[in-house]
């Protein structure tokens, strides 16, 4: 039997997508595993994530060249070591209520011959994933998203790499800081999760880490900076996460726009907290918000890995007809969860476990 599995990547781009399209295809292709299998594969690749399944016209050649890239051992053998996605992505909505095309997505599945997808993506690519598989579909899920909030996983690629940019990024500011004696607040992504800013922040040391999950008091934020101040050093670095606010505040937005999936666009508060420091201590600060610097470059070390395993895992799923389901890290090994459970659901910072909320920081107590 012959199958051909469409690839595809959705929602922000990161490190180790093009790894985990390596891997699919490579793993799918490869002639001494074929040769056990009952089943052979042809592997496609499809641009632009969802948008490009949706927008693809089967019966035109031109568009077909547009959308469907052919993937074999010699096209995606370098991939690995580069960012971003070399497919493409979008945050395109197929099942969007004010604008349904999953009958034109289901078509087009059709007419292309499209036997099993793997969507490698967060709860938004993932949860298309999961209707169509309600709707008869084959699909397998990779999980992918810096916010690190994927729940069903303990890890979901690119956040690593996310990690370590905001630790070098610290660094370098560290030097600028000290020498002007200021207090830096540096945003992070991460949405309404605060695993980015946590993580980033206690790699790198950050004197106060502010996260979504707790809504901080900025007199504390200043008092715990007025305590330290003279005592060890003369400046300060401050990790927030975008999505974090003030206590009895909403987040702040960057703008009006929804997406498709009905996600808003958080962001800017490094500026009020700077802006609130200044004004209630005197104390000189400035803000950088690291946007999607966090997102862009090689992945590390450990999303080439993981991006490896979750391929290669997604491609043993389709053999043994593991559909519905995503490839999962689960107490350090490789698993599967359904897709289901991922859904409307997001993996939040578990404040009482890893948050010290009288520091604003990473707890110092782990047992
Ligand atoms: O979900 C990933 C993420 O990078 C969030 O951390 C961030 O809020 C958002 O995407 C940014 O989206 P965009 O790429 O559309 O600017």
């Amino acid at each position: 039997m012959k199958m051909k599995i469409a690839v595809l990547t959705g929602g922000g781009d990161c490190p180790g997508l093009n790894g985990a399209i390596k891997w699919v295809t490579k793993s799918a292709l490869d002639p001494r595993i074929a040769a056990n299998r009952s089943v052979s594969f042809d592997v496609v690749g499809i641009a632009d994530g969802w948008r490009g399944l949706v927008e693809v016209d089967p019966a035109d050649k031109k568009s077909c060249d547009r959308y469907i890239k052919y993937l074999d051992e010699e096209v995606v053998r370098t991939w690995d070591r580069y960012g971003g996605t070399n497919l493409g992505t979008s945050r395109t909505n197929p099942f969007n209520p004010k604008n349904d095309r999953s009958e034109k997505l289901l078509n087009n599945i059709k007419k292309l011959g499209i036997d099993a997808i793997v969507a490698i993506g967060g709860e938004d690519t993932l949860g298309v994933a999961y209707k169509l598989h309600e709707l008869g579909i084959k699909t397998v899920g990779i999980p992918k998203t810096i916010d690190g909030d994927l729940a069903g996983t303990e890890y979901s690629l690119g956040f690593d790499t996310a990690v370590n940019i905001i630790m070098e990024e610290i660094d370098r500011l560290r030097t600028t800081a000290g020498s002007h004696g200021r207090i830096f607040v540096v945003e992070t992504m991460g949405r309404h999760a605060g695993w980015l800013a946590l993580r980033g922040g206690e790699c790198s040391g950050a004197y106060i880490i502010l996260i979504p999950e707790y809504p901080f008091d900025m007199d504390k934020v200043c008092e715990l900076l007025r305590e330290r101040k003279g005592r060890e050093i003369n400046y300060s670095i401050i990790v927030v996460a975008e999505g974090a606010k003030p206590q009895g505040r909403q987040e702040f937005l960057k703008n009006n726009h929804i997406d498709d999936f009905g996600h808003v666009s958080v962001g800017g508060i490094a500026g009020y907290v700077a802006g609130e420091i200044e004004k209630k201590t005197g104390l000189e600060s400035r803000h950088i918000t690291l946007s999607h610097l966090q997102r862009g470059g090689t992945p590390s070390a450990h999303d080439r890995i993981m991006a490896r395993w979750f391929g290669i895992a997604a491609v043993d799923m389709i053999v043994k007809e593991d559909f519905g389901r995503m490839v999962t890290l689960e107490k350090g090994e490789i698993g599967t969860a359904p897709l289901a459970g991922v859904i409307n659901k997001l993996k939040l910072v578990d404040v009482g476990k890893y948050y010290d909320t009288d520091r604003y920081n990473g707890r110092r107590i782990i047992f």
